[in-house]
């Protein structure tokens, strides 16, 4: 363990209220961890922002006839104050349309670009001649070619949570007309030119989950592919190319970039150098199972491709879902808890306590449970944990005044007994 530490956990889209299986995958196993580091004299920071680009949310924004920006200034703010109401205590909270991510994404991609892993390529995008927009992602709809499900965006279908590759009968999700196939360039980031890199790095890293390095393994040896890091869009970070005029980047080219920009900002407003510290600290990255692609590809990958000027991270803790009842979480179909009502009628530590109790150190899934919830509440939490502390400070008031004498005889068994509690957390 390094005397510094920075931590993240996945940035929250910033479009739509957090719910309980945020929190138990990714927010509360990086509080927890963070907390424990300070405590052990780790000088730790707790680093997040939301995650503002992308196609959804600009068509979310576009639905509520605001602009993209007041849109995730909305969510920013609630997002930070659901997340403060559990205890979740960030060091820092920022934002990925921030104007020092904007600035830092642009750089690494000059860096990339020069380096010789970047490349132009003409493809072939759904395009709305009615809203004289190409289409991307959740821009179009239709059916989904494995299910059949109508009404399935272009990138996930919703219903059998695969990534069709041709949408049938699209249409434009904003007009309703059916687009028409356009030309356009697109960048793409040679991620193929990592295979062994990346191979070697999940090998020589000892702190990455076994469970998870595995089958990223064999993702790399079945052949990766080139990302395609482009949006026609007019929201997201500006590709700073004049042949790219109109275009931004992917929400995923630029928003883990914005671990490292944010704790930049961080550090360097404390008057820390915030380069020297990210590379000699421990980087933890918490993530759900979900990103793991994402995680232990690409932003490797891209870090990588600027010569590891940023270090890779040291541990990518990657944990499971959290279902309800048994079922799957769902917002589309309404199974699922809001953070911010949970706490409208339970503390936070219930909720605090009852997801770290059932959290396994692996990417298994975990299952909330309201009877299981009560039952650990009442006989753990309140019975066991609650009990003694109200009988320790009790019998402090009583036999003591409420302070605690200094030891007068400190014995071998003293000794033993203080050894064995230290070594408890190591
Ligand atoms: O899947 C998500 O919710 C994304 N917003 C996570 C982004 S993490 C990234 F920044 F690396
Ligand atoms: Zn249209």
């Amino acid at each position: 363990m390094r005397s510094k530490a920075i931590i993240t956990s996945a940035l929250p889209y910033a479009n739509g209220e957090i719910h309980l299986g945020h929190i138990a995958s990714t927010y509360l196993p990086a509080d927890v961890t963070t907390r424990f580091l300070k405590l052990r004299g780790v000088e730790a920071y707790y680093i997040c922002a939301s995650d503002d680009f992308g196609t959804p949310i600009l068509l979310q924004s576009e639905k509520e006839g605001k602009t993209p920006s007041e849109y995730v200034t909305y969510w920013n703010k609630r997002d930070y104050d659901d997340f403060t109401a559990a205890g979740i205590d960030f060091d820092f909270f920022y934002k990925t349309s921030s104007s020092e991510n904007i600035q830092f994404v642009q750089d690494v991609f000059k860096k990339l670009d020069a380096a010789g892993h970047i490349y132009e390529k003409e493809i072939i995008q759904f395009y709305c001649s009615n809203d004289k927009k190409f289409l991307p992602d959740r821009y179009v709809k239709g059916i989904c070619p494995y299910c059949k499900a109508a009404d399935q965006y272009s990138d996930l279908c919703e219903s059998c949570g695969r990534v069709p590759e041709e949408i049938f009968d699209p249409r434009c999700s904003i007009c309703g007309a059916t687009p028409t196939k356009e030309k356009t360039t697109h960048y793409f980031f040679k991620l193929k030119n990592f295979g062994d890199s990346l191979s070697k790095w999940l090998d020589e890293n000892e702190n990455l989950q076994k469970d998870v390095k595995k089958y990223v393994q064999n993702w790399i040896k079945s052949g990766l592919i080139d990302w395609d890091i482009t949006r026609d869009i007019v929201w997201g970070v500006p590709i700073p190319l004049d042949t790219a005029k109109g275009k931004v980047f992917y929400g995923w080219f630029d928003n883990h970039l914005a671990y490292i920009s944010t704790a930049i900002k961080f550090l360097e407003d404390k008057g820390i150098n915030g380069k020297e510290f990210w590379n000699s600290a421990d980087i933890y990255h918490f993530i759900g199972k979900d990103i793991v692609y994402h995680h232990y590809l690409f932003l490797p990958a891209m870090r990588l491709g600027i010569n590891s000027e940023y270090k890779l991270p040291d541990y990518i803790p990657t944990r499971g879902h959290l279902t309800l009842q048994g079922k799957k979480i769902s917002k589309s179909r309404n199974w699922y808890i809001g953070l911010k009502q949970f706490l409208e009628y339970y503390p936070a530590d219930y909720l605090r306590y009852y997801l770290v109790a059932i959290n396994p150190y692996s990417q298994d899934d975990l299952n909330f449970d309201w009877n299981e919830f009560t039952n650990r509440i009442n006989s753990e939490l309140i019975g066991n944990v609650g009990n003694f502390v109200n009988r320790a400070l009790g019998f402090t008031k009583k036999a003591f005044d409420g302070v605690i004498p200094e030891t007068e005889v400190h014995d071998d068994k003293d000794k033993e007994a203080e050894n064995r509690i230290k070594n408890l957390s190591t």
